[in-house]
């Protein structure tokens, strides 16, 4: 039978992946309806692919606008909701916390009444599901040692983690108070094609290939346990589609990195793929700025719940995917330039 997924933010790096994944992977029957206001940091080009598709439509639209959010209910009745949409940089909320609690916290709440309105109190059908997407930062910072699970205590630093940590807690209060069919996911960092290039990862490739500093916070040893997106991807629809109502799964996939690392595995990338003209390495480039504030120390993640209760783990090596990934930056970037200007 048919089901119809709500993806909101599905025109950014993670929801386009995931869209893409279920609209070309899979057998299924599954239509799909993208909420996304379009902000900075989206892309529709990244679902270029999709856009005509029968099982497409786009909806340009905020998640904080309940008319509009109630109407899509009504009219499109989604069995699930996988709610992506974000403002997902850390260095943003430090900037500009407000927006970060309008979309992230007031959006999420927004999401989640409707939900209660149409699929509780006059429902059509039943288990409609809502997979909150949401990140490993609101547990805070690790020492050297430790993991992060899903008993850990929540401890966000940033307003980022912050307003993610608040809207889980709405997650959690709206099954548990109105019986809402929810499941939350707490990922780590991802890295992967079309993934904003304000992130690290795509920071790294750009610069080094327009000649210019590669930025590293601090002393560069502050520690992510990094995740292909596809993995990710996978892991979500594992979840949505089996995991239990009410419950919590961490995702991740045992590869902490340091940022200093992930710069000098990204420069021996490129010197492979597009060396230098002057034959030095891309590393001469690398350079250290003054630490953002509050900057968390280490990430990591232990997965065995999800591993053991869904049967889900990490595919992607890291060596491969990091460098299919910067291939794939490098690409854009020589594409981009040899555009002629408009
Ligand atoms: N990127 C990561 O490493 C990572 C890791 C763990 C969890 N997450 C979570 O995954 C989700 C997606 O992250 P991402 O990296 O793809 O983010 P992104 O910034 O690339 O994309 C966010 C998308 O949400 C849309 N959006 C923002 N505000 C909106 C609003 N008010 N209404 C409708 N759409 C809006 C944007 O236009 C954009 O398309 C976020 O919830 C983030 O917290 C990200």
């Amino acid at each position: 039978m048919t089901k119809t997924y709500l993806i909101t933010g599905g025109a950014g790096f993670i929801g386009a992946t995931f869209i893409l994944h279920l609209l070309e992977n899979t057998t299924t029957d599954i239509r799909v309806i993208n909420l996304d206001a379009l902000t900075y940091a989206a892309n529709l080009e990244n679902l270029r692919s999709v856009a005509n598709a029968p099982r497409y439509t786009f909806i340009k639209g905020n998640i904080t606008d309940a008319a509009l959010v109630g109407q899509i209910f009504d009219t499109h009745k989604p069995d699930a909701v996988v709610h992506f949409a974000a403002e997902s940089h850390v260095d943003n909320s430090i900037k500009n916390p407000n927006i970060f609690v309008e979309t992230n916290v007031v959006g999420t709440q927004v999401l989640l009444e409707a939900a209660r309105t149409v699929w509780l109190d006059k429902p059509v059908t039943k288990n409609n599901r809502f997979h909150h997407i949401s990140t490993n930062e609101v547990y805070g910072s690790l020492g050297e040692t430790g993991y992060f699970t899903e008993e850990t205590a929540y401890a966000p630093n940033s307003p980022y983690s912050a307003s993610k940590a608040a809207s889980d807690m709405l997650v959690r209060a709206y099954f548990h108070t109105f019986g809402l069919n929810a499941v939350i996911t707490n990922c780590s960092n991802n890295y992967g094609a079309r993934q904003h290039g304000e992130k690290l990862i795509p920071t790294l490739i750009r610069n080094a290939l327009a000649g210019k500093p590669l930025p590293i916070y601090g002393d560069g040893k502050n520690i992510r346990d990094w995740l292909h997106v596809t993995d990710h991807c996978t892991a979500i629809e594992r979840v949505l589609e089996n995991g239990k109502a009410g419950e919590t799964y961490v995702i991740g996939s045992n590869n902490e990195q340091d940022n200093l690392t992930i710069a000098h595995y990204v420069c021996g990338i490129l010197d492979g793929l597009k060396p230098r003209a002057d034959g030095l390495s891309y590393t001469t480039q690398i350079s250290f700025v003054e630490d953002r504030r509050g900057h968390d120390r280490r990430y990591a993640i232990d997965a065995t719940k999800i591993r053991e209760h869904l049967g889900w783990q990490a595919s992607y090596s890291f060596e491969q995917g990091l460098a299919e990934t910067v291939a794939w930056y490098a690409l854009q970037q020589e594409q981009s330039s040899a555009k002629p200007a408009a």
